[in-house]
């Protein structure tokens, strides 16, 4: 190719956007030393013409009609750093339809679109990329596309949503509660006005989403990834499990067990001893289990400015060294695997158990039964006076159980007279040998 200069457009100039042309622009010399190419931003795609920017770039670039960079004939290559679903599927679409390669931040269209869009890249001979789109800064998708690609990845497990990660060491290190710490994250930025998507474990199911197709090399739907937030979880869980050694994490896990795989988001108790326990505030972590490897983990940045941009701009360098060498289009290998699913009696974890009984004889003897007919095994129990004294508050950490035995033995206690009160239940992770 002689072309020294690849034109790039650029949609969206918010918080992604800017760190782009922050990195784009600063790094020129390096880019070019890396890609033999000159990098530039041709058009630049915002809502709103007028919005005073915290950049400076050239007016004449920036346009708010998404056409006229999608179907500008100049540019080689879109980074879309809008956000949205429907809207940016099609303005997705019609770039690669137009010959354009495609570097997003974008989890939400990837984890539900993301096979239409690599199917219609391959189609077009086009790169996309989006390595932002999970854990921000932390190059993790490439690592297993390209890392991991020798071997077999048989467990993922990722602390992927900065903003339940700090509301959860807030809650463990100052004892405060999930409402008071969530008020003060709005406050100070870190959660958005309407949290809902963090804090309810949607945005983390999107990643693990992106994860497991990945890692897994099948097609992983949104909808087959289990899900469940934080609203829920007490200030009394999170002390009682690190009177038990374990840390409180909203964690996506993705487990294969000879080719059945499991794909969940759910608080849950993780041993102190594992890696992903020590892993504080707004961080991001992904720990990869691979067959021959054994434990790895990944940990950075899983949001911000530059530490996204970092991961968009990498995506775009390898875009443009695809294109002197003639290679795009190949990637991102499609899912070749066919996807089999565990069911509730396939998917064994540990579980952490809470929940209030009256301080009588023959309470444990009743309890014990039901778990041990469900075949239920304890490792540890703890016990104490509640209210006085006029009831007791039983803690248990169980053996590796099905979800299935477990649903039978919550429905079974909350029948039991003796148990007045069932306060919660979380999957357990950490603390054994791999
Ligand atoms: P943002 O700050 O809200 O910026 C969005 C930008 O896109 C703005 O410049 C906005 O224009 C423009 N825009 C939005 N809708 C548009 C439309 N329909 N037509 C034209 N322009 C439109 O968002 P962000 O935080 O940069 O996030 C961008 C993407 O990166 C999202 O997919 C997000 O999930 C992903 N991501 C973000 C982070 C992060 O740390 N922020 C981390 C990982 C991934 P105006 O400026 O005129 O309003
Ligand atoms: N809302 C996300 C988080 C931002 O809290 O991690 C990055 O996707």
């Amino acid at each position: 190719m002689s072309r020294r200069k690849v034109n790039v457009g650029l949609m969206g100039l918010g918080t992604v956007g800017t760190g782009v042309v922050r990195i784009i622009q600063g790094h020129q010399e390096d880019l070019i030393k890396q890609t033999g190419m000159e990098i530039e931003i041709k058009r630049i795609l915002v809502k709103d013409i007028n919005k005073q920017r915290k950049i400076t770039v050239d007016p004449a670039m920036v346009t708010s009609d998404p056409y006229e960079v999608i179907r500008d004939p100049e540019i080689d290559v879109i980074v879309e750093v809008i956000g949205g679903i429907e809207t940016t599927r099609e303005y997705i679409l019609e770039a690669l339809e137009q010959g354009k390669h495609v570097v997003t931040a974008n989890k939400d269209l990837m984890a539900l679109h993301g096979a239409e869009i690599l199917k219609k890249a391959e189609e077009k001979g086009c790169d996309i990329f989006y390595e932002a789109s999970v854990a921000g800064g932390i190059p993790i998708l490439r690592a297993l596309v390209e890392g991991f690609s020798s071997d077999r990845i048989t467990r993922m497990m990722g602390i992927v949503n900065g903003t339940t990660n700090y509301i959860l060491s807030k809650m463990s290190e100052e004892g405060a509660s999930y409402e008071e710490v969530l008020k003060e994250a709005q406050e100070l930025g870190y959660a958005e006005a309407d949290p809902t998507a963090d804090v309810e474990g949607h945005d983390a199911a999107r990643k693990m989403a992106i994860l497991s197709t990945l890692g897994f090399h099948v097609d992983m739907n949104l909808d087959d990834v289990s899900c469940k937030g934080i609203s829920e979880v007490t200030q009394e869980d999170i002390q009682l499990g690190k009177k038990l050694g374990y840390e409180m994490k909203l964690l996506g896990i993705a487990r294969r067990d000879d080719d059945m795989i499991e794909v969940s988001v759910e608080p849950t108790m993780v041993h102190h001893t594992h890696p992903l326990a020590s892993i504080k505030g707004v961080f991001n972590a992904v720990y990869v289990y691979g067959e021959a490897v054994g434990e790895t983990m990944f940990y950075g940045p899983g949001a911000g400015e530059l530490p996204t941009a970092t991961a968009v701009v990498s995506d775009l360098v390898t875009v443009v060294k695809n294109m002197k060498l003639g290679v795009n289009g190949r990637g991102i290998v499609a899912p070749y695997k066919e996807k089999q699913l565990k069911n509730d009696d396939q998917i064994m974890s540990k579980y952490f158990m809470r929940f209030i009984v009256r301080d009588e004889r023959g309470v444990l003897a009743k309890i014990t039964q039901i778990l041990a007919d469900q075949d239920v095994s304890l490792e540890q129990v703890l016990q104490q006076p509640y209210n006085s004294g006029k009831k007791a508050e039983i803690i248990l950490v169980t053996h590796e159980a099905s979800r299935k035995n477990m649903d039978t033995v919550v429905k079974q206690f909350a029948e039991l007279d003796v148990i007045t009160e069932i306060k919660s239940i979380y999957r357990v992770e950490g603390g054994e040998k791999l």
